[in-house]
């Protein structure tokens, strides 16, 4: 049986290719109009139906597990404020989707779309690292195998449940 920490970083592994695909966007940005279009609407599908169900689901799943085992909120209060910054940047990042869906580029919209673009790789390397070292490793020392199998399809079920409120 996989060991509980190799489960949850497994899940983060699946939404690496975001990171790769916003430095890719960051680089379109500026001299691939039609480009940078494309990019923004894929990266931001792939951030409201994958990602934030992923943060939902660890916040409904995980985060009350690591509270009991730790006794305490600190570490569950860091990732849900990161969570909700991820979702406050996957709603800017929509907006400025649709505003260069219907006109052209400006240099005001250039400027926000390279903030956050930069925000949320810089934010999804920081988040994934941090909970990895800080909660993973909390729980793999505390779970039994079984109990951490559970915990995992818990989650699972859980950002399902919410991504399929999307689809
Ligand atoms: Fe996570
Ligand atoms: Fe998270």
């Amino acid at each position: 049986m996989e060991p509980a920490d190799k489960d949850l970083s497994e899940k983060h592994g699946e939404f690496v290719p975001i990171i790769a695909a916003i430095e890719r966007a960051e680089a379109s940005v500026g001299v691939g109009e039609s480009a940078l279009r494309v990019q923004a609407a894929d990266l931001h599908e792939s951030l409201a139906h994958g990602l934030i169900p992923h943060a939902i689901g660890e916040g409904r799943t995980v985060f009350p597990v690591l509270r009991r085992i730790t006794g305490s909120d600190q570490a569950s209060t860091a990732m849900n404020r990161d969570h909700k910054e991820l979702a406050r940047l996957t709603d800017e990042l929509d907006r400025l989707r649709s505003s260069i869906a219907e006109a052209r580029l400006d240099a005001t919209t250039e400027r926000s779309l390279t903030r956050v673009l930069h925000e949320l790789r810089e934010l999804m390397a920081r988040h994934f690292a941090e909970e990895e070292q800080v909660c993973f490793q909390v729980l793999k020392a505390e779970l039994s195998p079984e109990e951490a199998r559970q915990m995992c399809e818990t989650m699972e079920r859980a950002a399902a449940e919410v991504r399929s409120l999307y689809e």
